[in-house]
């Protein structure tokens, strides 16, 4: 039987910023897991795509240098979750690559673009935001 996702009234918000060392992104995972409704139906995706954000975060901008982090913001409504990860910036841009089973890199976004409803970068070579929505639309509760 399909159920109102009873995360009530107007949504919650969360956010939090982490070192950007790569040992952090544990850290992200288990807040992902705590911010997020108890039975989300999109719990294990949010956390999957959210964990390549912060990766990504930490290997590919200045959040993975010295002294750096980034910030996760994390928005709840009865309808979908918006996950939001922002960095400090590189000079490269972040680019999907073509689907190539033989490559071992280039998945993340290539997750973050299979998974999310809608994804998106904003930002530029100071700071960039990559954010993502997992719309709960008929998933069962
Ligand atoms: N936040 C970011 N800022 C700048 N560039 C980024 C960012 N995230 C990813 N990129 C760029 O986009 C490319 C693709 O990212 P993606 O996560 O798909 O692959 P990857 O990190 O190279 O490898 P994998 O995630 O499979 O370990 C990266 O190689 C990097 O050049
Ligand atoms: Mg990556």
């Amino acid at each position: 039987m399909m159920v109102t996702a009873p995360y009530g009234g107007e949504g919650r918000r969360a956010q939090r910023r982490f070192p950007g060392e790569p040992g952090q992104v544990k850290a992200v995972r288990q807040w992902l897991a705590g911010v997020l409704p108890p039975g989300c139906p999109v719990l294990d995706e949010a956390i999957l795509l959210a964990n390549e954000l912060a990766v990504n975060a930490c290997q590919h901008t200045a959040s993975g240098k010295s002294g750096g982090s980034f910030q996760i913001i994390v928005q709840v409504d009865d309808t979908a979750i918006r996950v939001e990860v922002t960095d400090q910036g590189s000079a490269i841009a972040p680019r999907l690559q073509d689907s190539d089973l033989e490559e071992e890199s280039g998945r993340g976004l290539q997750l973050v673009d299979g998974l999310a409803t809608q994804w998106g970068v904003t930002g530029d070579h100071t700071s960039r935001t990559i954010w993502f929505e997992l719309v709960l639309g008929e998933r069962e509760f």
